[in-house]
């Protein structure tokens, strides 16, 4: 707690220097999450990050990884890992990232491994460590990294009753 205060402490008290930096180079975004948590996450706390995914992505990898996924992970993630149906995505604390967003697709495979096996405590992020195997969890890393257009795979079977989720609101149904 007082960590994480402070952590948020120091990126307020550099932002002015962020935005005069991001004015001035706007062709570096990296260097905005230098001084923020995130930085903090990906190049300190969360390890395994040389640690190379043994599976190749091919479309084989990316439907198993997806098929996991939509048991695992998105009752809180959305079957297209951008919450989409997830009705209480934005209100929780910390809310559920959009796994498209930079901040998760900057970490190596290596580190999406860690995060998926060892969870986030103490927010609604669980360990998968003994609930899924190792090859699971490297697929779904892939999938993470080819990830569907927002809203094309319509809700979690949790909230919509419906396995294969109510499409009918998908922007990009053929
Ligand atoms: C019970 C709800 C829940 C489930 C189930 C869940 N997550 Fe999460 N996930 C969260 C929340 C909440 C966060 C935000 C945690 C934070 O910022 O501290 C999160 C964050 C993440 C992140 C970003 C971590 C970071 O440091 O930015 C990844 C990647 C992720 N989840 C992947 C998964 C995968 C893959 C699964 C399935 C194996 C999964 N999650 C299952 C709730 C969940």
């Amino acid at each position: 707690m007082q960590a994480r205060f402070s952590f948020a402490g120091l990126a307020l008290a550099a932002l002015p220097s962020l935005l005069f930096a991001v004015g001035c180079k706007a062709g570096h975004p990296g260097k905005v999450s230098t001084t923020s948590i995130t930085w903090i996450k990906h190049h300190v706390t969360v390890g395994g990050k040389r640690d190379r995914n043994p599976l190749p992505s091919t479309p084989a990898t990316i439907e198993c990884g997806k098929e996991a996924f939509g048991s695992y992970c998105a009752a809180c993630h959305g079957r297209d890992g951008q919450n989409t149906g997830v009705p209480f995505a934005a209100s929780i604390d910390p809310p559920v990232p959009l796994l498209s967003s930079r901040s998760v697709q900057d970490y190596t495979d290596g580190q999406l491994k860690r995060v998926i096996e060892s969870g986030i405590a103490p927010s609604g992020m669980p360990a998968s460590k003994g609930i899924l195997s190792e090859e699971e969890i490297w697929e779904i890393v892939i999938y993470i990294r080819h990830l569907p257009p927002a809203g094309s795979l319509g809700e979690p079977k949790a909230y919509s009753g419906d396995e294969y989720g109510d499409t009918s609101t998908s922007p990009s149904r053929p």
